[in-house]
């Protein structure tokens, strides 16, 4: 008998796979019920944007090809919008690609990666799927990122420190001093991988212009998503801008034909897809109001957010989150570590609204 798990070896076995939001579709069928609300993955919960439904429509026809390997009209379009060169990005199958390509690019033998906790799991997870492992350093009380820790457990072996900014699944975020301190005090031959997958819907006014210190900072690379904000997220397209020879290593591990080309037409179409974005924005600003203003009423601790989700204490995270299941509502448990907690996305009025209306029922307030 062949014994795959030794042929893996042991980073793979012990490996705890990714556990993605349950989709709605199948918690409606369980339940046997029509409409099921999903505030589980940080999805933008307006749908695509219309521009980009007709790019996809209009050239359906001609996905018989390659998509173009170098993105070429997605990159002129992007790159002239965030006033960096062509050449200082990269494309991938959602920021999670890009994520990767920095791990198998710049991650040798014996070499580790560094980010803080609770943070976003897949940056433990690739790098263990690499052969290598994340180290995380626990945030401070009240969510703060503790740089402190993170500069004293740079070791010579450490090569890529991941800083969500703001950060999932907490919603809290660093500010531009904090982030130079910090890029001030390591060498530069650590990469400091920023991860601005919510950047969009930040609205701190002391939040980094990470673009700008990128031209300081050339081991600073910078990671966004079209998943977010832009309503993109089955598409899986994002990106990363960093210094061009960082972008070359990178481009040397992508696949040639990494991104597909409905993903490319339909990002670049969104970009021009203003009133889309704006919308989105505005949603969140409002159904973040109305969410704080009603877990305040039931007396519920919440963490305040940047992002299109908040973290709100419930006292006993996995049963409120059982029982939103069964009344047809998918939140996001996270587990021992936040175990008074649940996360929810910030959905529509109308979502937001049904969600409060269970959670309350469950309560029994
Ligand atoms: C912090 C963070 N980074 C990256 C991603 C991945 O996004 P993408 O869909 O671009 O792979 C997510 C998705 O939830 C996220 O929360």
């Amino acid at each position: 008998m062949i014994d795959y798990k030794k042929l893996a070896g042991k980073n793979i076995v012990d490996l705890v796979p990714y556990q993605p939001g349950k989709p709605i579709k199948e918690l409606e069928r369980e339940l046997g019920i029509k409409k099921a609300v999903k505030l589980a993955s940080n999805e933008n919960p307006l749908g695509i944007p219309e521009k980009a439904k007709k790019a996809i429509i209009d050239n359906l026809d001609e996905m018989n090809r390659y998509p173009l390997g170098d993105a070429y009209y997605l990159r002129e379009k992007l790159a002239n919008k965030l006033s960096v060169k062509k050449e200082e990005l990269i494309f991938g199958t959602g920021s999670n690609e890009i994520i990767e390509l920095l791990i198998r690019t710049f991650v040798k033998d014996g070499e580790t990666v560094l980010s803080y906790a609770p943070s976003f799991s897949v940056y433990g997870i690739i790098a263990q799927a690499a052969g290598s492992k994340c180290e995380w350093v626990k945030m401070k009380d009240g969510f703060e990122v503790d740089f402190e820790g993170l500069k004293n457990s740079i070791t010579e072996k450490t090569r890529i420190v991941f800083l969500a900014n703001p950060n999932n699944p907490t919603g809290t975020y660093f500010s531009e001093e904090a982030l130079v301190d910090f890029l001030e005090s390591i060498s530069e031959d650590k990469i400091v991988a920023l991860d601005e997958a919510y950047i969009e819907y930040v609205d701190a006014g002391d939040y980094p212009n990470s673009l700008k210190l990128m031209k300081k900072y050339k081991n600073l690379i910078v990671m966004r998503t079209f998943s977010k904000a832009y309503g993109l997220a089955a598409f899986r397209i994002g990106y990363a801008v960093g210094d061009s020879e960082a972008i070359d290593m990178l481009n040397r591990v992508r696949q040639p034909f990494n991104v597909n080309m409905l993903a490319q037409i339909a990002a670049e179409a969104a970009l021009d897809d203003n009133d889309f974005l704006r919308k989105s924005i505005k949603t969140n600003r409002e159904g973040k109001a109305y969410l704080y203003k009603e877990f305040e009423n039931l007396g519920l601790e919440y963490i305040p957010t940047q992002a299109n989700f908040i973290l709100v204490n419930v006292g006993d995270g996995k049963k409120i989150f059982d029982d939103l299941l069964k009344e047809g509502v998918i939140v996001r448990f996270l587990g021992p570590g936040l175990a008074e907690y649940v996360r929810v996305s910030i959905g529509t009025e109308e979502e937001n609204k049904f969600f409060i209306e269970k959670l309350k029922k469950i309560l029994g307030r």
